[in-house]
């Protein structure tokens, strides 16, 4: 067969089929120090979401991508597509760091508008370039131009307050950007404050590509609700798959009409279990293992007790016996109770240490 034309049109860029045909997409949220090839794996047991995001590789001068990082990437044995998160703002290496990562098998290139650590934005970088529309274009400009593929945004509705956003929704078309996911906050208010999914709704309305809707999905239900208000094309839940890994497979059964599956609280003993050893590395301390875990059940401690009473028994466990001793208790007594599916209202993850910010790491960031 002759090769087409020249002037033909290039294969038009396609978003990975949902697993469900014809429903909303689903996708876990980037999170640093989560999104890993442990936790991704874990979560896939559960029912895995139709695409992952990494944690942002970092971009400057001297980055080259992060090893730890690369592997859920390279080991990624979940069967859904992983699409590469970038933070940074110099653009020759963007665009050196997008030629490494395209030799490995991603489902696209995703550029961080909204980080909100106070010592990422002040590099200007992440959420700390909502504030500059016009480095935003050249840098979308650089990244189309190097990525044939799928290039993703996912933003904030702004630094301080949402006077770029229409802005900055225009260079998502200029730039062809295949998918946009929206944080419905500033960066200034981190994680508190209502989410604005009205604003959603006019990302939904401005950009040609597909929207997610993000910020305070909590639950199946919460998903259904939100994509009516907003028009989105699908979800991305990030700290609610932590306290329930079974929300994506509970938004399938919701969006399909059927009656969205019971969790207990035996599951629940379960899934800590299962996290617990993927995520504990060979012959490391035991007491760094328990203290990774007590930031995870920070957020599945928000469903097991109106009165946090697990949270507070959990946070004073040392060694592995205790902190499992403490899940018996709470989990197993009646092993058959149902987990909510939304979290208990005013359980705080964690004090509100958000002065201190330094990464978007979970020890800076309150449920
Ligand atoms: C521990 C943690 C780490 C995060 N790291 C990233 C990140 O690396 N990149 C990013 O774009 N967003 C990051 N976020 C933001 C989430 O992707 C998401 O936008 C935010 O948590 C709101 O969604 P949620 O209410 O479903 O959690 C992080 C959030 C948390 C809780």
């Amino acid at each position: 067969m002759p090769p087409p034309p020249a002037s033909l049109p290039a294969e038009p860029r396609r978003l990975p089929a949902p697993i469900a045909a014809g429903q909303p997409w689903t996708a876990l949220a980037p999170m640093q120090d989560v999104t890993d090839l442990a936790f991704l794996q874990v979560i896939s047991r559960y029912g895995a979401p139709d695409f992952f995001f990494t944690e942002f590789f970092r971009v400057h001068v001297q980055s080259r991508p992060e090893p730890h990082i690369l592997r859920s990437i390279l080991e990624n044995t979940t069967g859904r597509p992983v699409f590469a998160q970038l933070i940074g703002e110099s653009v020759p290496h963007l665009v050196r760091t997008v030629q490494a990562l395209l030799a490995c098998p991603v489902a696209g290139i995703d550029l961080n508008l909204g980080c909100p650590a106070p010592k990422i934005y002040r590099k200007n970088v992440g959420g700390g370039l909502l504030r500059d529309p016009a480095r935003i274009d050249e840098i979308l400009g650089a990244l189309r131009a190097a990525v044939p593929g799928l290039l993703t945004v996912k933003m904030r509705i702004g630094f301080d307050d949402p006077a770029n956003f229409g802005r900055i929704l225009e260079l998502v078309n200029r730039h062809a950007v295949d998918l946009l996911t929206v944080h419905g906050r500033t960066v200034k208010e981190m994680y508190r404050g209502e989410v604005r999914y009205d604003l959603i709704a006019q990302a939904v309305q401005t950009v040609r590509c597909p929207v997610l809707a993000n910020g305070n999905i909590t639950s199946a239900g919460r998903a259904a609700d939100v994509l009516a208000r907003t028009g989105a094309a699908g979800v991305m839940i990030g700290r609610h798959a932590i306290r329930n890994p079974w929300i994506f497979r509970q938004c399938r059964e919701r969006f399909a009409g059927r009656p969205v599956s019971v969790v207990t609280l035996a599951d629940v003993r379960a899934y800590i279990e299962h996290l617990y050893r993927a995520t504990t590395t060979p012959g490391g301390p035991e007491r760094l293992q328990v203290a990774r875990m007590k930031k995870y059940l920070n957020f599945v401690g928000q469903g097991v007790d109106p009165d946090g009473v697990f949270l507070q028994a959990m946070r004073r466990a040392q060694t592995e016996a205790e902190l499992f001793s403490v899940c018996d208790r709470h989990l197993l007594g009646e092993p058959a109770r149902a987990f909510p599916p939304e979290p208990h209202p005013g359980l705080l993850a964690r004090p509100n240490r958000e002065g201190a910010l330094e990464t978007c790491s979970l020890d800076n960031v309150p449920a």
